[in-house]
């Protein structure tokens, strides 16, 4: 018997398995025709254009050929709410999460685009892609969830810096743990430089793929993957550094069957947080 070959066999299986559940397809994210999560007759059966298109994106977003309007809003940020204890600096909402906000912050219709399907669909404002067939999509705002509204104080910070600061590209690696320069009661983040801009991550080592409580998956240590925290890269008064983000905690592709999609991980035993934070 080749055990070589069962082994493959069974590696792919298990590949596969954890693939299948990774799907934007079918998820609360799928705003196209047909998409199970919006029981509404929308215009289009594209996924993907409700966020991407592949010309003519919005750069203002600094979100991979972001297809949507730039929220064109004034947030009430987290340090608004004046905790005594928190420490790194929050610059101003952006990066993905202004992203993710084009849609939660409820200010904008979800199915404006910049760039419609079809030729001649381009315009820089964003436009609904049907007013009337989409209605059910329209914003809900003001609720707390899922639409986060413009008042950020009741939702985790974002676009602070990790650790307290002190993990800065002159400070590299970023390693809270030694205390040398950031807070402590954060774990150690990668870093590695991608076409000459600074990227950081935290390493989640194994993950819960299914949300059934069992870490049945293993990342590749040092190696930036969708299951890590991924750290997006602010200029914190001219030194870029690590920021966490909507997308350092959500994946907007990922559903999966967990109790609530779009996470990197399973939350199972407050993992998510602890990616993070040493508690
Ligand atoms: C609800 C919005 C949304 C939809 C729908 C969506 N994306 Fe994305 N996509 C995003 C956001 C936000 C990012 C940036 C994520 C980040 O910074 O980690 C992204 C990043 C990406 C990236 C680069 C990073 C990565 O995760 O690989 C690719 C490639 C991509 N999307 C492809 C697609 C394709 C193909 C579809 C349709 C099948 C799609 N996306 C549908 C929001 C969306
Ligand atoms: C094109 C609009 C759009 C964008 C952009 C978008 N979302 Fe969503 N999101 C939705 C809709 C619609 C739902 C479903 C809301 C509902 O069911 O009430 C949703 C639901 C969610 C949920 C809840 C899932 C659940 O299981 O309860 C999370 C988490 C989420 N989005 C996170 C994000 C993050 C993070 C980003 C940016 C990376 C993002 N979204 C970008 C439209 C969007
Ligand atoms: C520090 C990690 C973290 C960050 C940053 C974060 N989230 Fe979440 N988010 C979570 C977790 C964990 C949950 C699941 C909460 C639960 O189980 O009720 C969640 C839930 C959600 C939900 C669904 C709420 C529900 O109960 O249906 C939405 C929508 C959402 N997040 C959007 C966002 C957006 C938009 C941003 C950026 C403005 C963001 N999140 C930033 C961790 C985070
Ligand atoms: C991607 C990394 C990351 C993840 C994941 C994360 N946090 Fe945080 N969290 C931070 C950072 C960075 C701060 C800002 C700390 C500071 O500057 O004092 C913070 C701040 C906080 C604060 C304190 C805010 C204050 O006013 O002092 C609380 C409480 C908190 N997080 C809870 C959570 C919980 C609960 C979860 C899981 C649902 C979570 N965090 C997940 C990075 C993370």
């Amino acid at each position: 018997m080749n055990y070589r070959l069962i082994l493959i066999g069974i590696v792919s299986m298990l590949l596969f398995a954890a693939n299948s559940h990774a799907a934007v397809r079918g998820s609360d994210h799928d705003l196209s025709a047909g998409g199970t999560a919006q029981a509404t007759t929308s215009a289009t059966t594209e996924v993907c254009v409700f966020c991407h298109t592949p010309h003519g994106s919005n750069t203002a977003v600094s979100a991979p050929l972001w297809n949507k309007a730039s929220p064109a809003t004034a947030y009430t940020r987290y340090s608004d709410l004046g905790t005594a204890t928190l420490d790194g600096s929050e610059v101003t909402v952006g990066s993905v999460s202004l992203a993710c906000l084009s849609c939660h912050d409820g200010t904008q219709a979800m199915d404006v685009v910049v760039n419609a399907p079809g030729s001649g669909g381009w315009t820089a404002a964003g436009a609904e892609l049907d007013a009337v067939a989409i209605s059910a999509m329209a914003n809900t705002g003001g609720a707390p969830i899922p639409m986060l509204g413009t008042d950020l104080r009741n939702d985790h910070p974002i676009s602070i810096a990790y650790a307290g600061g002190g993990c800065g590209v002159g400070v590299d690696p970023c390693t809270p743990s030694t205390g040398a320069t950031a807070d402590t009661d954060f774990n150690d983040a990668q870093h590695a430089t991608i076409n000459g801009n600074s990227q950081w991550w935290i390493d989640v080592a194994s993950f819960d793929s299914t949300g059934d409580g069992i870490r049945d998956a293993t990342g590749t240590a040092d190696t930036r993957e969708k299951s890590d925290m991924i750290l997006y890269t602010r200029d914190f008064t001219g030194v870029d550094g690590p920021s966490v983000e909507c997308g350092s905690c959500h994946d907007p592709h990922e559903d999966s069957a967990r109790p609530v999609s779009f996470l990197r991980i399973a939350n199972t035993n407050s993992d998510v947080c602890l990616a993070c934070h040493i508690k």
